[in-house]
């Protein structure tokens, strides 16, 4: 069966249980430093206040692991989404209960609360059946919009489901599986994945399955060394995943069977020492001598990734080219930011560093689609059925 969004469904005057992610980072003194995830969830929030319903707001922040941890808590999350709906939203410091209970009996058509940090309860983790009913006895309607958090089978995101008589998914989850889902199914060619971070073993499953659908994949970051290592070039000190040589051979060799064709950095910025203030040379070649690592991507590989970032007609970004939190090392990241958001490519960027880096380098508005999914997305990309998606397909 397909999804049900929610501008299918009734909502007038219903208790709406909405499932967000507000996994959002918080300052020192509590502040939401980067709102990127509430503002995404925002669509979905006044489509239902538009629509005259009863809004409980829940989520998860962090990984309390199932006890109260008060820098945890969701309260600076419902101050900030006040100002951003410019209305009163109502922190309710519980979950479920009755407080919880005779704080939603008392809600008016339109008004918005946000409930305490799920994963305060061992419950929605372990998808507790006990807990999930509790949960859905709060509504008449769920919806999920928490396309962060939809490869968890937790109780908020899978269990109550099946207890609520109805249910959708939201704005948010409808734009993620638009976009993630056509560059699988049916993307304009050609179709580039480009691939970065430290390590290959995150990666496996994604390149894995890529592999199947892209025309080429840019690889850069630490994880290039890894692929580079493969193929007998010297990488001096560079970040190296002994164990995952020969699964990078044997992708390398998948790829040239599927005619894909792997790009790796042809040469670096190299460094002495992951540090600011490090040593640092520009090499034209790809071979590394020993004592030195390479910390970014050198200016031959950001032509050449460039070129074909604005050639490419889909491009998926996930993972940054170099050590782009040390300035002296984010030349590449930038430079690659920058490429995706001149080219007239569908651009799709998923993942912390990578929306990150857009962020740096003040392009996110030129971007056609910022994932919120860190994990969700890559398991998307990998292929896998996500149990907060198959849930609502029933
Ligand atoms: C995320 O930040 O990727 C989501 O909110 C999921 O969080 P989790 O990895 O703690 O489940």
């Amino acid at each position: 069966m397909s999804i049900t969004y929610i501008d299918h469904i009734d909502l007038k005057g219903k208790r709406v249980f909405i499932r967000v992610d507000f996994n959002v980072p918080l300052s020192d003194d509590k502040k939401v430093s980067d709102d990127t995830r509430i503002k995404a969830a925002l669509p979905t929030i006044n489509y239902a206040i538009e629509k005259e319903a009863k809004i409980i707001l829940a989520s998860h922040l962090g990984r309390p692991k199932g006890k109260i941890v008060n820098d945890m808590s969701l309260k600076p999350v419902a101050d900030h989404l006040s100002s951003l709906l410019n209305k009163k939203v109502n922190f309710v410091p519980d979950t479920i209960g009755e407080m919880v209970q005779n704080e939603i009996s008392s809600l008016k058509e339109k008004d918005v609360i946000l409930l305490e940090n799920l994963r305060f309860y061992p419950g929605e983790e372990k998808n507790d059946p006990e807990f999930s009913k509790q949960l859905a006895s709060l509504c008449d309607i769920y919806i999920n919009d928490a396309f962060g958090a939809v490869h968890r089978a937790h109780a908020s995101t899978v269990g109550m489901v099946r207890y609520v008589k109805e249910k959708g998914a939201g704005f948010l989850i409808k734009k993620e599986l638009k976009y993630l889902g056509e560059a699988l199914s049916n993307p304009k060619r050609p179709f580039v994945a480009m691939l970065g971070g430290a390590k290959v073993s995150d990666k496996i499953g994604v390149i894995e399955n890529l592999l199947t659908k892209v025309d080429k994949l840019l690889i850069g970051g630490g994880m290039a060394y890894t692929f580079l290592k493969a193929q007998g070039v010297e990488i001096g000190n560079s970040l190296l995943e002994t164990d995952k040589v020969g699964l990078a051979k044997n992708l390398l060799k998948e790829a040239n069977q599927n005619g894909i064709e792997v790009l790796l950095p042809e040469d670096h910025l190299i460094a002495k020492k992951v540090d600011a203030k490090a040593e640092t040379k520009a090499i034209s070649n790809k071979e590394i001598p020993s004592g030195w690592m390479g910390v970014d991507i050198g200016e031959k590989t950001i032509e050449k990734f460039s070129f074909i970032i604005k050639e490419a007609k889909t491009v998926f970004w996930n993972g940054p080219m170099g050590i782009f939190e040390i300035e002296a090392f984010s030349r590449g990241t930038m430079m690659i930011a920058k490429a995706l958001a001149e080219s007239n490519a569908i651009s799709i960027v998923g993942g912390g560093d990578s929306v990150a880096a857009i962020n740096k380098a003040k392009v996110a508005q030129k971007i056609t689609h910022i994932s919120t999914g860190g994990g969700a997305s890559l398991e998307f990309l990998e292929g896998k059925k996500l149990p907060g998606i198959a849930i609502l397909e029933e």
